[in-house]
């Protein structure tokens, strides 16, 4: 089976979470075709307030000036995917950092000017996934895009790791996050999500920021055919054995 696992940034600033991460999606590697995306949007904050820049979000998207632009690049890029590919050799992987630059993986245009150089993929070419993954290599996608013109974007995570499953033709998509999953007003989880459901939270401002963000990207992906979208808590110890064994774990995103 093919599986992107999108995981978001906070999971992997502790040593632990990464750890235990790592270890587990390289026994699910060995028997299932696997890709990595993950964000980083806590270390990308911290990187620009040790700087002195002040974090903008609208909708959940990082407003991305030039300056921020290069930030994104050695944040996603740089320091946050090394890391992950380091652990991942730590845990007898063969991982290959890449983004979405990476040979046309994923080609994005500019979302809105309000927001700068925040990227919205267009179109995504999974054919360096296929060569990676058949040759047991794991990918492990930082979310920054271009285009063929010289154009470098901010992408957010789960939108980066729809567009990588659509081009990897992925069954499932995980979008493993720092909560146990999608919370109505008094934080209990859902346990499945419809599509007008997650439409309404968001309407509501019960889904907001970041899970705002990534129930669009999810809704998107339900609409590009993925079969399986879920979105589950990615510190739960054992969680990706529990989910390959079939456990309801999380929220389940459904059409209807
Ligand atoms: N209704 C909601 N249910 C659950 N979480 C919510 C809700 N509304 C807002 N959130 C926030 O969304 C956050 C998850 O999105 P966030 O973008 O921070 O993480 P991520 O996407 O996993 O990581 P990254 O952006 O680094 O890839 C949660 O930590 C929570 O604070
Ligand atoms: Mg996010």
């Amino acid at each position: 089976m093919k599986i992107l696992i999108k995981l978001g940034g906070t999971l992997l600033d502790a040593a632990d979470t990464r750890e235990s991460l790592t270890r587990d999606i390289t026994a699910l590697a060995r028997n299932e075709e696997v890709v990595v995306v993950h964000g980083g949007g806590k270390q990308m904050t911290r990187f620009l307030a040790e700087r002195g820049v002040e974090s903008q979000f609208i909708n959940g998207l990082r407003v991305t000036t030039p300056d921020v632009i290069d930030a994104v690049v050695k944040v996603f890029a740089g320091s946050v995917n090394a890391q992950l590919v380091t652990a991942f050799r730590v845990a007898g992987a063969q991982p290959v950092g890449l983004s979405g630059l990476s040979a046309g993986l994923v080609d994005a245009v500019q979302l809105d000017p309000k927001l700068g150089q925040v990227g919205k993929p267009v179109h995504s070419d999974g054919r360096l996934l296929n060569v990676l993954v058949e040759s047991q290599y794991l990918p492990v996608v930082a979310c920054v895009a271009g285009d063929a013109m010289g154009a470098i974007y901010n992408v957010n995570g789960d939108q980066m790791a729809v567009a990588c499953a659509v081009g990897f033709n992925a069954q499932a998509l995980v979008f493993l996050t720092d909560v146990e999953g999608v919370m109505d007003q008094s934080k209990t989880i859902f346990p499945k999500l419809t599509a007008a459901q997650a439409r309404q939270l968001i309407q509501d401002g019960i889904a907001t920021g970041g899970m705002q963000a990534k129930l669009e990207a999810a809704l998107s992906a339900l609409d590009q055919g993925i079969g399986q979208v879920l979105i589950a808590p990615g510190a739960r110890p054992g969680i990706i054995r529990s989910l390959a064994a079939g456990e309801l774990i999380g929220t389940k995103m459904v059409l209807q």
